[in-house]
């Protein structure tokens, strides 16, 4: 008997990327300077002794080159959601990462918020590892599917959708933006150079209209 089997997907994720064309070198040594005013940093997701994350950036006053990024990046991220729903988005908080060899950021959501996304601001000329991951899901992403659905058959093709993991190689001037809830990560640097991101996070501005 011939089987007629109608593949379907149920919940499809978009994520976007965008190339900006901003200053590099202006934002390495910005990057720095935020580090040097702010030596503590906090810690969340980063991991390893190496692994520097900013508190949330409030003054951008001696940072022209990472506020003209800022306003670059909530343009990109307005257009993205205006391509299919209504509304303004604000920008909620902003922060730099500064990761060095052994240093990453553990799986995490930034639920409750609308966009996050990533801007890559210096990658190792020789990257090894340091690549930003996304999880399908977190229960899937910890066991390998394999141990549940078994290994794909020899010649498969995979596609987007066997993966429990995707992964972004970060490039230098690309900006990336997601939906807040979709966990993900970014791998140990095994790079002897560091890697600079600024990362973000947006929700949409609800304006309530009073019963008078
Ligand atoms: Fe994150």
């Amino acid at each position: 008997m011939n089987l007629q089997i109608k593949p379907g997907f149920l919940f499809p994720t978009q994520f976007w990327s965008v190339e900006l064309n901003e200053n590099i070198e202006q934002l390495i040594n910005e990057a720095y300077l935020i580090r040097k005013n702010d030596i503590e940093g906090v810690r969340k997701s980063n991991s390893g002794f190496q692994g520097y994350h900013s508190k949330d950036i409030r003054d951008l006053k001696n940072l022209p080159g990472t506020n003209q990024l800022l306003k670059q990046i909530i343009n990109a991220v307005n257009a993205i959601h205006q391509t299919s729903r209504q509304g303004e988005l604000q920008l909620t908080n902003f922060w730099i990462n500064i990761s060095g060899k052994g240093s990453s950021n553990t799986p995490h959501t930034h639920s409750g918020l609308t966009y996050s996304g990533v801007f890559f601001i210096k990658v190792p000329k020789e990257m090894k590892g340091g690549r930003f991951l996304f999880y399908r899901n977190f229960n899937e992403a910890d066991f390998i599917s394999t141990e549940y659905m078994g290994h794909f058959k020899e010649g498969y093709k995979l596609q987007g959708y066997d993966y429990p993991i995707n992964t972004i190689s970060p490039k230098e001037n690309m900006l990336v933006v997601f939906p807040a809830w979709v966990p993900h990560a970014v791998e140990i640097n095994l790079s002897d150079e560091e890697r600079i991101s600024l990362s973000f996070n947006f929700k949409l501005n609800r304006s309530f209209s009073m019963v008078k």
